[in-house]
């Protein structure tokens, strides 16, 4: 069975985005599901490309024992609506901003995350601007999200 393809996507790919690539495949890998995914981030805006995540994700991964360090910024590319399965978006404005950049076709590839996860129709908030317990809260937040994502997923695999 061909791997599904997950992208997460956010506003700089360097808070939210990378530490859930992270996390789902941390999980995934944990629960003997790694075959059956592939998991990438990417940001709709281009202020971060290049960059590693923000240190304070990194810091919440890590104390998780997740290593995201290697992990680079990229911008949401045309090609990733045929690449990826499905596209995850933090918050609805990057939902909204997805379905506007989505080739014809592709924009029901496009959810909000926690909603496609767990039904729960609410954001992802951006942390960028808050101090670091917000990233322990977006780290459980993110966790939460993937473990509920990787059962959706289980159900199809099993
Ligand atoms: P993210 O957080 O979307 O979770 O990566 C942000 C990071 C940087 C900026 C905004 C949000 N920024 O404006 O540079």
């Amino acid at each position: 069975m061909k791997p599904v393809r997950v992208l997460f996507v956010c506003l700089g790919n360097i808070c939210r985005s990378p530490l859930a690539e992270g996390v789902l495949r941390a999980l995934a890998e944990q629960k003997g599901l790694a075959f059956a995914l592939e998991v990438d981030s990417a940001g709709t805006g281009a202020w971060h490309i290049g960059d590693p995540p923000d240190r304070r994700s990194i810091q919440a991964a890590r104390r998780h024992g997740i290593d995201i360090s290697t992990l680079r910024g990229r911008q949401v590319a045309a090609a990733d609506f045929d690449d990826f399965d499905i596209i995850l978006g933090m918050d609805e404005n990057n939902v909204r901003t997805l379905r506007r950049l989505a080739s014809e076709g592709t924009a029901q590839k496009v959810h909000l995350f926690l909603d496609y996860a767990s039904g729960e129709s609410r954001d992802v908030p951006d942390p960028y601007y808050d101090g670091p317990e917000a990233f322990e809260a977006l780290y459980q937040m993110l966790e939460a999200g993937c473990s509920s994502l990787l059962e959706r997923f289980g159900e199809r695999t099993s």
